[in-house]
């Protein structure tokens, strides 16, 4: 169902545009089976590659021996930790600052970690040969809960830096103290909640891998990766390896999801480009199911207690957060440098509150490395999860309608932009419509009234709200930088003599449809047809510089680059206009595709007139080169907030503890919409991320480090079974310093839903006493809620 309801329109010169539900144009190759992804490529004479890795959590390594692995047949090579130390090549950087083990040198410290690797003939050979390498360990003891990390003779898992004597990892903090001590001490009502957001996976369908083809003699290296950032990549691998930057192609062909999931440099890449260069021959190294659940970059992980203060009429006071964050074995994040919990600093949400405060404390255990942004905008999906669970507990507390205490709170839209209590400033919102729009679709009060009749028969049925602000678009770059390399993005456009363009992204698809979108923003700024225009991404040798696809931040960043890129070649357009129609430019006016001589529509030229112009014999205005054609780099000024009101309906079987879905309201705002029918595809995605971590997925661990989500029989993601027909709608508040208004939107729905179905399950659950639930709500720990505080309904 789609409720299509606009209640803010552009008020300025970028009067509502034309975009639309165009098909997507890279769909014809996808839905035929003629994607080109990693796996895909064939080179010739390609090895290949597999790796070993580490059976238990917490070991020092005694012996390698690799003898019986090299005399296997179809083996070439067999690469040891201490073979790469000695190139200096056996740790590498994070994007964290921190350094990880490519291959184990002196210890293993999470199940998975990459130990030695086989490149052979075919993959069979390799895995074969793996099996006879023979690794003599020294089994120490784990640390797998956070909590145990920091006690005093807990096992030292970072002992490879020097001077560490302890697990800690960092210490963060935002907001004032004192003042929210202050506003906590005179609140007639405090509600503190502890809650997990559990350790999830992105799991995205293709998994991670690489082809890595060093040619000795040109000295270039090719690499073929599963990477979200390919630019950002090549750079480090140039300062890593010492391979001259303009020596390294990073080509990330089609991309079957990403999810944050491909953000991180993992080791087995670097292993692939080691083995290219030792062997001379292309290598390709391609991760199965369990690699990648088990090895790379894992999401949240967060012990939080949440405190929220507030009058006893219900208006919200103040916040306050403590954070234990466990980051795995090495720091592997990606998140702003100045930002080391990410956009966690928004965990004041939607609210117009006095005072807010947040102390987060990190650490290392015996658990694959991480903290990667999985849908999420470093860190965000656990701050909304924060904000919008207090609030349904302190509503609960109060006895109040959840949906008017969040009513009776918001920033309201004269307010913005607004500066938050921990600093961020909010570009544009406007709460009430869409909280209304979502309540109106879901028919609220009606919802409640069934419930109400359904708790006197002893019927388990829950209403739950969630309303969220996020931070997505990174930069701008003079507080936003990944290891130095400025948050910001490039963009070339070239007009063709005969009207068709060309334009290069330095961001990256994983299937969001960047091939349709970003022609649109461009066909809509110059005139051309969205069909006429190739979007060519994810190759560095053939795209300008930019730090790549994350976090929602591609149409934020680079859709701003695009539009911006495209009136600077209709600036250019224009003048040439103005010489072949013989006026000023001041007299020439832009309808979209062409000029005409202001009064006179009758006397006009076509961009495709003026491209070929542009490229053709005769003269042109002074000053003016030949070609039509830009480029420029984009610094966003700040990041965009966009917003959603979502309303989830569940029933549990109170014989079987089984939630079900039965209902889904999202209304999202991201501004501007560029492709309605891709935001939903976006949205309908994330909603089923939001299923699958509030209702089934968790990588759980043993106490001896095992990993017991390294399959996706153990693992479970949600399927269309588990989801209802989710009901879209939304609402338009543009961006104000975005050239087109638009926000981002990719994440949105994964953000906001799980705490949308967490407050409903809880809602259900009411009857029982029950304030709170950890995640997944899996049957067994529904009915452990129901028994748990049992209060006769
Ligand atoms: O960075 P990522 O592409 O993952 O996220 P995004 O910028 O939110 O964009 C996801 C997809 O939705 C892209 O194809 C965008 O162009 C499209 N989109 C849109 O049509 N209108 C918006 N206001 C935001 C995104």
């Amino acid at each position: 169902t789609v409720h299509e309801r606009v209640d803010t329109f552009h008020d300025n010169d970028q009067k509502p545009v034309g975009y639309g539900r165009m098909l997507r144009k890279e769909d014809p190759r996808f839905l035929r089976g003629r994607g080109r992804y990693v796996d895909d490529v064939q080179l010739p004479g390609m090895l290949h590659l597999a790796i070993l890795r580490a059976p238990v959590a917490h070991a020092r390594i005694v012996s390698i021996d690799t003898s019986a692995a090299e005399a296997s047949p179809g083996v070439r090579a067999v690469v040891t930790g201490a073979m790469l130390a000695q190139q200096g090549l056996a740790w590498m950087p994070t994007l964290s600052n921190d350094v990880q083990a490519v291959l184990a040198t002196d210890k293993v410290r999470f199940q998975g970690q990459e130990v030695a690797f086989v490149v052979a003939d075919d993959r069979y050979a390799a895995r074969d040969a793996l099996e006879l390498i023979d690794v003599e360990y020294d089994v120490l003891d784990p640390v797998i809960d956070a909590r145990r990390a920091l006690e005093p003779d807990a096992p030292l898992i970072r002992d490879d830096l020097e001077g560490k004597a302890n697990n800690h990892c960092f210490d963060w903090e935002t907001g004032d103290e004192a003042a929210t001590e202050a506003v906590f001490a005179r609140a007639d009502v405090v509600v503190s909640q502890d809650l997990v957001y559990p350790r999830v996976h992105p799991a995205p369908m293709e998994t991670c891998g690489a082809v890595a083809d060093f040619d000795a003699v040109d000295g270039k290296l090719r690499l073929w990766s599963t990477t979200q950032a390919p630019h950002a990549h090549r750079t480090l691998y140039a300062i890593v390896a010492g391979i001259p930057e303009h020596k390294i192609q990073v080509i990330s062909p089609d991309i079957g999801g990403g999810f944050g999931n491909k953000v991180p440099i993992y080791p087995g890449y670097v292993c692939a480009i080691v083995a290219s260069i030792v062997t001379g021959k292309p290598v390709k190294w391609m991760e199965d199911r369990s690699e990648n659940l088990i090895s790379t970059g894992f999401a949240r992980d967060y012990i939080m207690r949440g405190e929220i203060a507030a009058t006893r009429d219900g208006r919200i006071l103040g916040i306050r957060t403590n954070v234990l964050a466990d980051h795995g074995a090495f720091n592997g994040t990606a998140a702003p440098v100045k930002y080391p919990a990410g956009f966690f600093g928004v965990f004041t949400g939607s609210y117009d509150i006095e005072a807010a405060y947040c102390r987060m404390t990190a650490v290392y255990t015996n658990k694959a490395p991480g903290g990667v942004a999985y849908a999420c905008s470093f860190r965000i999906t656990e701050a909304v999860y924060l904000v919008e669970r207090i609030v349904d507990c302190l509503a609960d507390e109060l006895g109040m309608d959840p949906a008017e205490l969040r009513l009776k709170n918001f920033i309201q839209p004269e307010q913005f932009p607004y500066t938050t209590k921990t600093g961020w400033v909010y570009d544009s919102g406007n709460y009430e419509p869409t909280m209304r729009l979502a309540m109106d679709m879901a028919g609220y009060a009606e919802l409640r009234r069934e419930q109400e009749e359904k708790r006197a028969r002893g019927e388990l049925m829950g209403i739950g709200i969630a309303f969220f602000t996020e931070a997505v678009g990174a930069g701008p770059r003079k507080n936003m930088d990944i290891l130095g390399l400025g948050m910001a993005d490039g963009c070339e456009l070239r007009v063709h003599p005969t009207g068709k363009a060309v334009v290069r992204l330095s961001v990256q698809s994983q299937g969001q449809g960047h091939e349709t979108t970003f022609a649109q923003i461009v066909a809509e700024e110059i005139g051309i047809p969205p069909s006429d225009i190739e979007v060519l991404h994810g190759d560095t040798d053939n795209t300008p510089f930019g730090l790549g696809t994350y976090g929602s931040r591609s149409t934020p960043v680079s859709g701003a680059a695009a539009a911006l890129v495209a009136r600077k070649v209709r600036d250019k357009a224009r003048i040439i206009a103005s010489g072949m129609l013989e006026v000023s430019v001041a007299d020439l006016e832009w309808e979209k595709g062409a000029f005409h001589v202001k009064g006179d529509p009758g006397t006009s030229v076509t961009i495709q007139d003026i491209a070929m112009r542009a490229h053709g014999a005769g003269d042109l205005p002074e000053g003016i080169e030949g070609g039509l054609e830009a480029q420029i780099c984009y610094n966003p000024s700040n990041l965009t907030y966009p917003h959603g009101a979502y309303i989830c309906v569940v029933d549990i079987d109170p014989g079987t503890a089984q939630v079900k879905v039965r209902r889904f309201i999202a209304v999202d705002d991201c501004g501007t919409r560029i492709n309605p029918m891709i935001i939903e595809g976006q949205v309908h995605g994330g909603l089923t991320d939001g299923v699958g971590m509030a209702l089934m997925e968790m990588i759980a661990f043993d106490e001896d480090g095992n990993c017991l989500g390294a399959s996706l029989m153990d693992y479970l993601i949600p399927t269309s079974l588990e989801v209802p027909d989710w009901e879209t709608g939304f609402t338009v508040t543009p961006s104000p310093h975005h050239p087109i208004g638009a926000k981002g939107v990719g994440e949105s729905a994964t953000v906001g839903s799980p705490p949308a179905i967490v407050n409903a399950v809880v809602d259900a659950l009411k009857p029982f006493g029950v304030r709170h639930a950890d995640m997944p709500l899996t049957p067994s720990r529904v009915w452990d809620a129901m028994r748990g505080q049992a209060r006769p309904p």
